[in-house]
């Protein structure tokens, strides 16, 4: 029985148990996916002694992301992003950390036919998920522009970033008519019915991916729709980070079809 789990706090409302159940179930591998809470003191205890029990792989979450980083061996992406989403124990040496929110990003836009490389991108946020997705987006071939509320916030990550340019949140309306990719890394749809984007300044020949899942059409989302741009919801980013999880772990294909039904069907 090989155990993997998401160590997190908290973690109680995750949607990773079912979705990669539904890949074990799916493969019929012998394997269970649990969530762990330990304090924020005990992160390394936790890394640690997971190591030391044989579990096989932990996802990271809030707010371990960035402490983990220091724990085990990070692999180049993961390292320039300064955060870890996944472990991986099955080497001999040190745990490997990966950050598959970059991956999962590109893997989702991939799956709506959208083409990263040499594309304009606009990254909207620079907080823990616009740094994994600008990171992403470069390293496909993409030229990135970073908009961000706290505009310095958007200079300090376009230095570290390849070829990318920072930017206030005044600068979206004419950057975005001149993108090719658009993607919201914000909290903003969320609670509210709002956007980051001005409305006017999407069309047709857009790709729009919205990080937010809850709801999974967001007013981005429809703005994007009634514009005739390509839509790509949150729920897409999510699996395909599972996705590049659960195969990193197995080195096995993973289950899309099966793990999206696991996950839409709780959303
Ligand atoms: P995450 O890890 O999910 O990216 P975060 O690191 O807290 O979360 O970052 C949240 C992002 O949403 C930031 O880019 C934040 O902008 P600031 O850096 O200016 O705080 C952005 N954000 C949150 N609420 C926003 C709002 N109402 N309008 C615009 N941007 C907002």
């Amino acid at each position: 029985m090989d155990v993997y789990g998401l160590l997190g706090n908290p973690v109680g409302h995750s949607l990773s148990p079912p979705m990669h159940e539904a890949a074990y179930d799916e493969l019929g591998l012998e394997a269970r996916y649990v969530t762990f809470e330990p304090d924020e003191d005990d992160i390394e205890d936790a890394i640690a002694g997971a190591d030391a029990l044989g579990i096989a792989g932990l996802n990271v979450t809030i707010p371990f992301k960035q402490d983990a980083l220091e724990i085990v061996a990070p692999e180049d992406l993961a390292a320039r992003i300064g955060a870890v989403n996944t472990i991986d124990f099955s080497g001999s040496g040190p745990p490997t950390g990966y950050n598959t929110d970059a991956v999962g990003a590109l893997r989702a836009l991939r799956d709506h036919d959208v083409t990263i490389q040499d594309a304009r991108a606009v990254v909207v946020g620079a907080g823990g998920a616009g740094r994994a997705i600008a990171f992403g987006l470069a390293d496909a071939g993409a030229t990135v522009a970073i908009a961000n509320r706290t505009e310095s916030k958007a200079h300090t990550l376009a230095e570290e970033v390849p070829r990318a340019t920072g930017h206030g949140l005044g600068d979206l309306e004419r950057l975005v008519a001149n993108a090719d990719v658009v993607v919201n890394a914000t909290s903003v749809g969320m609670e509210s019915d709002a956007t980051p984007v001005p409305a006017d300044a999407l069309h047709e020949e857009l790709a729009v991916l919205d990080a937010v899942y809850s709801p999974l059409e967001t007013r981005l989302l429809r703005d994007a729709a009634d514009a005739g741009a390509t839509t790509v919801d949150g729920a897409w980013m999510l699996l395909y980070q599972g996705v590049e999880a659960f195969e990193i772990w197995t080195g096995r294909d993973a289950p899309v079809d099966a793990m999206n039904n696991a996950l839409r069907s709780r959303l």
